[in-house]
């Protein structure tokens, strides 16, 4: 089939690209020429594993191209997917102006039935803001023509994308006319081997269905930050609580785990929409303000038990910090709690010696020129010097780090660690002082 894929972030480019690797003939279209550049040299303009490889296969085989012309790219695929960002307004609503602008270019320019997809994380109702959008620039022309609105929210994770796409749990597609459901099925049924997995329904509950999803997460991350906060005090311990708890099928193992506040570009601005979305209507989403409340706090525990081990003043204290990133496995900082912990620090004196595999970069850009923040080249070197080891992201390198190293070059063995890697027990054996997020110290 011939696609077009409005968007080349994250959700496009990894759309774009395993839909060409089921051999469907892809666009993919953006309007920053730079990362059409980087593409059409055979990179790729983000950190993602197995990308890359996706990406060149598929171009290599005529499958996959980059553009920035958007008459050719409208003009090639039936299915057009708008997969542009939505970045949160001032008030947290989502800002739809990227994609509307992007069904407009449509508008101006189709000359056959097309189905546009709405692939951005977009908020309840605008499915019909788009199809207004495309209406309206066909009647602009004095043309009138059929097409579809389709509602298709992606449900990939960072630094598993391609793995979330090629073998999804389930494809929610919101569409209400049979012509669109029938295209939309053909795209997935590669995807799918077990149909009950492509679920279609109604335009609005697709919609929600995403913001549902990721609220649902974030709450789950919320409560167990706040349970562990609780377990400090009282002299439990999360970790037990966690798998206590997850063994429950109700429950279920997945993201339960305590750490140092969720970040990147999904759950705090999906968090923030839907308690707007509430607003909008009168809705007081408590629950929601709440996991959001908690979140805020959670980034702060790191440099609270920091605080509590050296006071308030930090100054003349440097601390070694491992991981950047918001997850493991990407190179995105946005919102990563590393970023209030080291503003935290350096506002109260310290210094701080970061290391991340592969966000360095990426932070740099983020908090440029930000004194008394330096960069080593690998997580050892960090080390000489510094009061104390904070770990902020779960890189696999971090977990069997060598142990003698830290006790000799820190000036004393002193480990804050935001994401649980070791056990405590086993630290105290070591002759290493080290406090974990809801772990007895
Ligand atoms: C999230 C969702 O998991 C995806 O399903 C969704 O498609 C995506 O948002 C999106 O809306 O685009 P992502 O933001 O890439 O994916 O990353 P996650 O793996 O969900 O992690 C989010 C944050 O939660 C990270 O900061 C992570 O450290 C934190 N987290 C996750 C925890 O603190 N504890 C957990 O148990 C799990």
């Amino acid at each position: 089939m011939k696609i077009t894929v409005v968007g080349t972030g994250y959700v496009g480019l990894v759309t774009g690209a395993c839909l060409a690797e089921m051999g469907n003939h892809v666009v993919c279209l953006d309007l920053d020429a730079r990362k059409i550049e980087i593409l059409n040299n055979g990179g790729i303009p983000i950190h993602e594993p197995g990308l890359l490889e996706v990406v060149q296969r598929n171009a290599k085989g005529g499958r996959l191209e980059f553009t920035t012309d958007v008459d050719a790219a409208v003009a090639h695929g039936t299915v057009q997917f708008i997969a542009v960002g939505t970045p949160p307004d001032e008030d947290g609503s989502a800002d739809l102006k990227y994609v509307l602008a992007a069904a407009r270019a449509i508008g101006e320019r189709m000359t056959d039935y097309k189905v546009i997809v709405d692939k951005s994380t977009v908020p309840v109702g605008t499915a019909d803001k788009v199809h207004a959008a495309v209406a309206e620039a066909l009647a602009a022309r004095g043309e009138t023509m059929e097409f579809s609105v389709v509602s298709n929210p992606e449900f990939l994770k960072e630094g598993a994308a391609v793995e979330d796409f090629m073998r999804p749990d389930r494809i929610i597609v919101g569409a209400e006319d049979e012509r669109a459901i029938l295209l939309m099925r053909s795209i997935y049924a590669p995807f799918v081997r077990n149909r009950d997995r492509l679920l279609v329904m109604d335009l609005r509950s697709a919609e929600f269905t995403k913001y549902a999803a990721n609220a649902m997460l974030a709450t789950r991350i919320s409560f167990m930050n706040e349970l562990s906060r609780l377990a400090e005090r009282v002299g439990a311990d999360i970790e037990w609580v966690r798998q206590g708890i997850g063994s429950d099928p109700r429950i279920g193992t997945h993201f339960l785990y305590p750490g140092a506040g969720y970040g990147g570009s999904c759950f705090p601005k999906d968090v923030k929409a839907l308690v707007r979305s509430g607003a909008e209507v009168g809705l007081n989403l408590g629950v929601l303000e709440a996991v959001e409340a908690a979140n805020e706090r959670q980034k702060q525990v790191l440099v609270e038990k920091v605080v509590a081990r050296f006071g308030a003043d930090l100054s003349g204290r440097r601390f070694a910090m491992w991981g950047l990133a918001f997850k493991p496995g990407t190179d995105d900082m946005r919102e990563a709690p590393s970023r209030v912990i080291v503003a935290d620090l350096i506002a109260r004196g310290a210094e701080v010696v970061a290391y991340d595999p592969v966000a360095m970069e990426e932070a740099q850009r983020v908090m440029p020129g930000q004194a008394g923040l330096r960069y080593a080249a690998s997580a050892p070197e960090t080390l000489p010097g510094a009061d104390a080891l904070l770990i902020v992201t779960e890189w696999k390198e971090f977990r069997s780090p060598d142990f003698d190293a830290i006790r000799a070059q820190l000036k004393q063995p002193l480990v804050f660690d935001g994401r649980n890697l070791f056990e405590p027990i086993d630290m105290a054996q070591l002759g290493i002082e080290y406090h974990a997020i809801g772990r007895p110290a």
